[in-house]
């Protein structure tokens, strides 16, 4: 069954997702992290690579093995993941942030290990990463961008917010209150949030969601102007 996504549907085209947590580094042994563990994105990267696209996957430190036919870049921070992001965004006709960006990264970086102190408390002052996804979105040969948005109340109203805000093509919302799905689970349900509307796909495996997801993706960059 493996072979019988090879539809070709993206064809010739360059697809850039990120995938994965980022680590915000507070000194040389801690850092700032979350949950993520990249498992959609990496099933975005290995159906965009089944539907014949030229797939670079930028990923944060995850588990996960790298899909066939896909490249790899393996990135620790946001900073660095906006970097190669930006790079290889410039010339790509999809771009699909799928990764779990630490929204905030410690000011410093201390230069050796931080020894407790007598105090009952410190204080770690952060500072706002750059939106990578926003970032692309405005690029003068911007290509068609997607972002997900992962949130546990008002779905549709947040993800069209994100939308707006970030200028995208299309935003994948995830209701992360649903038992069974998301962050860590092998299988996710979606709503699908553009400027035609809302299109809901039901609970299924990763792997299935992601070949449904390329699959309307592909259609939508090709009736596009991108
Ligand atoms: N994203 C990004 N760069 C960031 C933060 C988020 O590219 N620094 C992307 C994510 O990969 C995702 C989308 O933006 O595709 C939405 O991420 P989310 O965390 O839901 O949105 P935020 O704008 O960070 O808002 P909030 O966390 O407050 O909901
Ligand atoms: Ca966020």
């Amino acid at each position: 069954a493996a072979g019988l996504f090879q539809t070709g549907l993206l064809a010739g085209k360059k697809v850039v997702i990120t995938a994965g947590p980022t680590r915000e580094a507070i000194d040389p042994v801690r850092y700032i992290s979350n949950h993520s563990s990249g498992k959609m994105g990496y099933a975005l990267a290995e159906a965009a690579a089944e539907a014949g696209a030229h797939t670079l996957l930028i990923s944060g430190p995850t588990q996960l093995p790298c899909p066939a036919r896909v490249t790899r870049i393996d990135v620790v921070s946001a900073v660095d993941m906006f970097a190669a992001s930006l790079r290889e965004a410039a010339d790509c006709d999809l771009f699909i942030a799928s990764a779990a960006v630490a929204d905030y990264r410690p000011r410093e970086v201390a230069e050796q290990k931080i020894k407790k102190g007598e105090g009952e408390s410190i204080t770690l002052t952060l500072v706002k990463n750059p939106d990578i996804v926003a970032a692309v979105a405005r690029l003068p040969q911007r290509p068609f961008t997607v972002g997900f948005a992962a949130e546990s109340e008002h779905l549709v109203e947040y993800a069209r917010r994100k939308l707006v805000r970030k200028k995208l093509d299309l935003v994948i919302a995830n209701d992360i209150t649903q038992p069974g799905i998301g962050f860590n689970s092998d299988n996710n349900a979606v709503t699908l949030v553009d400027a035609a509307g809302e299109q809901v796909i039901d609970q299924r495996s990763k792997t299935q969601l992601a070949r449904e997801l390329v699959t309307i993706l592909a259609e939508k960059l090709a009736s596009s102007s991108h």
